[in-house]
């Protein structure tokens, strides 16, 4: 059975489509919630799912006591939801391509340190684009820069604001982070 772990920040809808995909799963399940937000929505959809929720800080983070705590519980993939902290080099070479991201838009555009949520959306209606999507990605050392792993379009629309563009985003991202997360985990089954 895979173990993964997701670390949120924010209200998790993302993290809630994950654990109930992976419920009843034959071959994975979500064992944790790591969140750096205590008031943050994702932790009372962890309780609410039965999902085991770990509070951290960044000083945590950052001294590699998040790293051990995964390492200990045996997690063997991290599943970033909305997680807006930069992953330490030495997590990303303890979980070497174990670790993926979601972001709300087609990268390499409007990614990098700062660029999350409504800022993204924002950024991309205001430089007139008529497409966007989502971008699901290997985490490397450096925000948003890992290796594609798959990206889905969505238009922009006239009119479009970013609360209506996020809704469509979501909409994509709920449609496709769990089955692009299940086949990551068939590769690993079969050693990659
Ligand atoms: C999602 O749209 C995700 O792509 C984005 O935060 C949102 C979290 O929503 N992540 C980033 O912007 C990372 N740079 P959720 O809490 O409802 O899942």
């Amino acid at each position: 059975m895979v173990r993964i772990a997701i670390l949120a920040s924010g209200n998790g809808s993302n993290a809630q489509r994950l654990m109930d995909h992976f419920r009843s799963h034959p071959k994975a399940r979500v064992v944790l919630v790591a969140c750096d937000k205590p008031q943050a929505g994702v932790v009372d959809r962890a309780w609410d799912g039965g999902v085991p929720c770990y509070l951290f800080n960044n000083a945590q983070l950052r001294d590699g006591t998040l790293q051990r705590e995964l390492l200990g519980l045996r997690i063997d993939l991290v599943v970033l939801a909305g997680f807006l902290r930069l992953i330490p080099a030495e997590m990303v070479h303890a979980f070497p391509s174990r670790i993926i991201n979601i972001h709300p838009a087609l990268l390499p555009r409007y990614g990098g340190k700062g660029m999350y949520g409504h800022r993204v959306h924002e950024a991309v209606i205001a430089a007139g684009e008529t497409e966007s999507g989502i971008t699901i990605h290997h985490v490397n050392e450096r925000f948003d820069e890992g290796d594609h792993i798959a990206q889905f379009k969505c238009p922009v629309l006239p009119g479009d604001t970013p609360d209506s563009l996020a809704a469509r985003i979501h909409g994509l991202e709920h449609a496709h982070y769990p089955e692009v997360v299940e086949g990551r985990i068939a590769l690993m089954a079969a050693g990659l």
